[in-house]
């Protein structure tokens, strides 16, 4: 079976390109390289032995969208992850979010509901709950108004899916809210490639850790958490790319209970800043050099998933800790900084 990967050589969707042909799948990958690397194709196909089908491809161009799936009409599923996701950069620059991550959305849309097979898995996150009023976060919290204008296209990205189900009862999806993706792969062939300065957490440890940056800053210290850091949901790129073919499957399978769904995908523990910090200096051995600084704009103070409905319904859970995720972002640093 041929599934569409949209952002596959990005870094959730390289590693869920990975878990797909390791259960069978055949894959085409689209990806416009605006975020990512041609290369990425290399580290899977060193991985699976598979090297999987690729376009670049500008998917907010509905033309090239519509040729796109004329030539591959035999897709059984599309997982869409091609979207900008930089919280800050949405703040500054809004209507490249809007028209990026809004337009390309409804352009593979319409192609899907022309397919034969109508099974699309959707890259939402947890950011549709802004900070919720109850932790753990379950699918039943309040979708509260986004906090940035990359947080609402992933809000109103489900609603543009959860409207186009509702009028063709023949379309399937999944919406994955994630948690805080981390880590990398253990073959350190794949992992997380940020441009410039990073703006998460982790890459942030790992190139300070590596010399790149001189310092972390952890901001804020002063919140009302046990150790007045941000609490935070870290979880498994691999755990994370997995969930991604069980919903698949699950579409695939015809095992939904309805033809809109949609999950919480965390491990459902919360860690600070600075236990993250502990735990990547107990996995490298590396002493982190870090400084308290000011609270950063937008940040919630803490949020971390409740877990019981991927685990019983959805059928995944996460089995990889917060310690194996900085070990394999650690060794992943090292080994594209070539030490
Ligand atoms: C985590 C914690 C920071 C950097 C964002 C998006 C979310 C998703 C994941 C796309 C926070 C602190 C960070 C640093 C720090 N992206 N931090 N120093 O903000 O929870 O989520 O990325 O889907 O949508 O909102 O992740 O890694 O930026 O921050 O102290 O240099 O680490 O304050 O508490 P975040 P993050």
């Amino acid at each position: 079976m041929k599934i569409l990967v949209t952002g596959g050589l990005g870094f959730i969707g390289s590693h869920t390109v990975v878990e797909l042909q390791n259960v069978g799948f055949d894959v085409v990958i689209i990806d416009d390289l605006s975020n990512s690397s041609v290369e990425v194709i290399d580290g899977i196909t060193t991985i699976t032995n598979k090297k999987p089908l690729f376009e670049k491809l500008d998917l907010k161009i509905k033309s090239e969208v519509k040729d796109f799936f004329n030539r591959h009409n035999d897709i059984a599923g599309v997982i869409h992850f091609a979207a900008s996701k930089a919280v800050g950069e949405s703040v500054n620059d809004p209507l490249k979010y809007y028209e990026n991550n809004i337009n390309a959305l409804i352009y593979v849309l319409q192609e899907l509901t022309k397919l034969n097979k109508k099974n699309f898995i959707f890259s939402s996150s947890c950011t549709v709950y802004g900070q919720a009023d109850e932790l753990p976060i379950t699918e039943n919290a309040h979708v509260k108004p986004a906090e940035s204008p990359y947080g609402n296209t992933k809000q109103i990205g489900e609603e543009i899916i959860r409207d186009t189900c509702r009028a063709n009862g023949d379309v399937n999806a999944i919406a994955l809210r994630y948690f805080n993706p981390i880590g990398a792969h253990p073959t350190a062939e794949i992992g997380e490639l940020p441009v410039g300065v990073p703006q998460n957490l982790v890459p942030y440890i790992t190139q300070t850790a590596i010399g790149i940056r001189e310092k972390l800053s952890v901001f804020g210290g002063d919140y009302a958490t046990r150790d007045g850091t941000c609490i935070r949901d870290y979880i498994h790129v691999v755990d994370l790319a997995k969930a991604h073919v069980v919903a698949l499957q699950r579409l695939i399978g015809s095992k939904n209970d309805s033809n809109f769904e949609f999950f919480n995908l965390g491990t459902g523990t919360g860690s600070s800043v600075l236990e993250a910090i502990q735990s990547f200096e107990k996995v490298s051995g590396k002493k982190l050099k870090y400084q308290i600084e000011d609270r950063r704009e937008g940040d919630v103070i803490s949020a971390y998933a409740e877990t019981s409905k991927a685990n019983n319904i959805l059928g995944w859970k996460t089995e990889l800790t917060l310690d194996d995720a900085m070990a394999s972002a650690w060794k992943w640093e090292q080994k594209i900084r070539n030490k």
